[in-house]
């Protein structure tokens, strides 16, 4: 498990370490922090995709996790909601793939993928990857677990989509496969989560906001606009990053990770923006604002992760 960052993931890690043995661990106290609340919540979420080797199994679905989680769950998805402005609440169904394309365009965060392109040396091309690789390493699967809640074109259209994320049937090409073999390839480490310790308060949070989307059927809409905006904003950079990552010679494995991203989220933002969002706007009026929401949340983040790691390299952007 991770190093806690204060009293409520220290509370977290004693609860799932001995969730299947003991009920003496009392009320969770407290978070100390921003980072102790995500960390917190990160530990938790994770015991749902690979768990951790010196956590009980049962945790998962223990009823002193669940409180805990739900408490910080609450907390976040307040926090998210409160950012977005809703200025598209009340978009019409039929407008809901053009009101995506419009919610991209309009984000002006700065952009990581430029700063590697031209500017980023190598020690810093290697903060950004081991940041990256605490979702890249589960590349797809919150999105995975958001299939069973969806109409059926909207459906069909999510596992194409999730099909190629996962490699069209040949482990090789599963994404974060390819992920894990780049981080190996520039000399990281590629076992799920080795550097969530590193990861800042803003890596937790994006990660975070991504598993409360996929974790909870309610929040099903935010979780396929918070895709679509992902794979609408992959593209080009990820071009950036291929020209950026050759500009230090860090050529190879990293280099075709992001390669690939280049041709396949070009397709994958068409069918996420008009084939999943689209259709289940369409067959679920009520969830248009909410997937504006999700999506609304993916640039957010990804502007304060930008911006953070823009700080912590004195770099203006
Ligand atoms: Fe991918
Ligand atoms: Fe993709």
């Amino acid at each position: 498990m991770p190093k806690p960052r204060g009293a409520l993931s220290e509370w977290v890690v004693h609860a799932l370490a001995d969730a299947a043995t003991s009920d003496s661990a009392g009320t969770a106290p407290e978070a100390d922090s921003a980072g102790d609340e995500a960390i917190a919540l990160w530990t938790i979420h994770e015991l749902s995709y690979r768990g951790f080797e010196d956590a009980s199994d049962d945790a998962e679905w223990d009823p002193r996790v669940l409180v805990v989680r739900h408490g910080l769950e609450t907390a976040l998805e307040a926090r998210l909601r409160a950012r977005w402005d809703g200025a598209d609440a009340d978009v019409p169904a039929a407008d809901v793939p053009a009101a995506l394309q419009a919610l991209v365009s309009a984000a002006d965060g700065p952009s990581l993928a430029d700063h590697v392109r031209r500017h980023a040396d190598v020690d810093q091309v290697l903060e950004l990857l081991r940041q990256r690789s605490v979702y890249q390493l589960k590349e797809a699967d919150p999105s995975t677990w958001v299939v069973p809640r969806l109409p059926v074109r909207a459906k069909a259209a999510l596992v194409e989509l999730q099909y190629d994320e996962y490699g069209d049937g040949n482990p090789n090409r599963l994404h974060a496969h390819l992920f894990a073999r780049g981080l190996e390839a520039v000399g990281l480490r590629s076992e799920y989560g080795a550097y969530v310790d590193d990861a800042l308060p803003e890596t937790l949070e994006m990660n975070n906001a991504v598993s409360l989307f996929g974790l909870h059927r309610r929040l099903r809409g935010a979780a396929v606009g918070h895709l679509a905006a992902f794979e609408m904003t992959s593209s080009l950079p990820s071009r950036k990053l291929v020209q950026g990552l050759e500009r230090l010679g860090l050529e190879g494995a990293m280099v075709a990770y992001y390669d690939e991203h280049v041709e396949a989220d070009a397709i994958h933002e068409i069918v996420a923006a008009r084939d999943i969002c689209g259709t289940l706007a369409e067959d679920e009026p009520d969830q248009a604002a909410e997937i504006l929401f999700g999506a609304f949340t993916c640039l957010d983040l990804e502007a304060r992760f930008a911006r953070a790691m823009l700080d912590t390299w004195a770099v203006d952007a």
